[in-house]
């Protein structure tokens, strides 16, 4: 996993309960480390007897805690140092008895004095039997903590160890760590800002077995949306023809072909501060769609599939924004194979961009499908700016970047 800068040298505190869940725990803990975050990991008693401090330490580098650490001699007020230093608690999984003792502020071991002494945002992740879950006491419980501000992730619903299935199994590693993103950029420059990103490819069916579509992966588009919700923005992501997992917090709108695409950011767009626009739309479809597949026969050796024009998205938006000012900001991509400059520029004047991101997919390591990319920004006042070959999320950390500062 590559470093995410939202999260790199945060200080994170992971409190892990006893539950079955704590062997996953250990997943986690090593995604926040790979991430760049400093893991300080707190284990209760009894998760002790799940998954040892060993493991996580091995995991985080750093020494994993439990109760005994509270009382050290050569450690002053560890809790407090812990709660007073992190800019986040995680506790994962949250059992049923640690909640009723942090709704009711009982502090009787490193992990719950920690969190009483912590002044930043925290994450409980619960996990427990359906019954546990569902139970009054519990319920009441959470209630209290929801309205004192902590951040609740699940619990999902599915197999738990009793082989009940039911509500109360913990969320996976990986949307925790999305959730966390969503916690830590809450307050992040986009705040408060809706942006609309569009990502992947349109498919334009001929019959109903085929169709017209291209390489795009929807990795560049997802990593921009993440890179908003990293930095607090509320995220409308529009999805053509790609199966890639939501990035926790997008809205996400999946569609098959540029109309439904073009309708649905159009409408997104209504409300929104930004669209960038990252799909890779297809700008023909055929002119009939066959009810049926298409037939070879023996002496089937040309076949002819009539296009016409797909709607153009962008100037539909800038049709919008010259009637209603929304959005406030344009940016789109440009694919080309050569003259990239002056095609590009071309495209920036014609759909009233505010920026436009040159895409050279001649490169077999940018553009479609791959992990990296090479852009290069051109402005509505005619700057460029060519960046070197970066990863997509790079990529979309600078876009965000002129994105900010264009929205002022
Ligand atoms: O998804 P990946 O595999 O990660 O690949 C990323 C990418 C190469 C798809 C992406 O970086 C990219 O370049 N996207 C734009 C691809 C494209 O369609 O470019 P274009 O030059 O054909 O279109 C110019 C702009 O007009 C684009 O912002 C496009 O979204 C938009 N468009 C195109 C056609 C259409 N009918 N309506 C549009 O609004």
């Amino acid at each position: 996993m590559d470093s995410i800068p939202l999260v790199h040298n945060k200080n994170i505190v992971l409190g892990v309960c006893g539950g079955i869940a704590a062997y996953k725990v250990a997943d986690l803990a090593s995604k926040l480390t790979q991430a760049g975050a400093q893991v300080d990991v707190i284990l209760t008693e009894s998760a002790t007897k799940f998954v040892g401090p060993v493991t996580f330490a091995a995991v985080t580098g750093r020494s994993a805690l439990t109760t005994d650490d509270l009382w050290r001699h050569d450690q002053h007020v560890p809790h407090v140092q812990l709660g007073e230093k992190a800019d986040l608690l995680i506790i994962a999984p949250a059992t049923a008895n640690t909640l009723a003792k942090l709704a009711h502020g009982q502090a009787d071991n490193l992990l719950t004095v920690t969190a009483l002494a912590a002044r930043c945002p925290i994450m409980v992740v619960p996990a427990m039997d359906g019954g546990m879950w569902s139970n009054a006491a519990t319920q009441a419980n959470v209630s209290i903590l929801r309205e004192r501000g902590f951040h609740f992730v699940g619990p999902a619903l599915g197999r738990m160890a009793s082989g009940l299935i039911g509500e109360g199994r913990m969320v996976e590693p990986s949307e925790i760590l999305g959730f966390a993103r969503v916690v830590l950029g809450a307050k992040g420059p986009l705040a408060g800002r809706k942006i609309v990103v569009s990502a992947g490819g349109t498919h334009e069916a001929i019959d109903p077995v085929r169709f017209i579509g291209n390489r795009s992966s929807g990795k560049q588009g997802f990593a921009i949306a993440q890179a908003a919700i990293d930095r607090g923005a509320e995220v409308t992501l529009i999805v053509g023809a790609v199966t890639l997992p939501t990035p926790y917090g997008a809205q996400r709108i999946d569609v098959e072909s540029a109309q439904p695409m073009c309708e649905a950011v159009v409408a997104a767009c209504r409300e929104a501060d930004a669209l960038i626009m990252a799909a890779a739309v297809a700008d023909f479809q055929a002119a009939h769609l066959a009810d049926h597949k298409i037939k070879k026969t023996r002496d089937t050796v040309e076949f002819e599939v009539h296009l016409t024009r797909t709607p153009d998205i962008l100037q539909a938006v800038k049709e919008q924004k010259e009637s209603i000012g929304k959005p406030q900001i344009t940016i789109g991509f440009a694919a080309e194979t050569q003259n990239l400059i002056d095609h590009a520029l071309a495209k920036l004047h014609a759909k009233g961009l505010d920026l436009i991101v040159a895409n050279d997919v001649s490169a077999t390591d940018a553009g479609f499908a791959v992990d990296t990319n090479r852009v290069t920004f051109i402005g509505a006042g005619g700057g460029v700016e060519p960046l070197a070959l970066m990863s997509k999320a790079q990529v979309a950390e600078r876009v965000l970047d002129r994105l900010i500062k264009l929205l002022g």
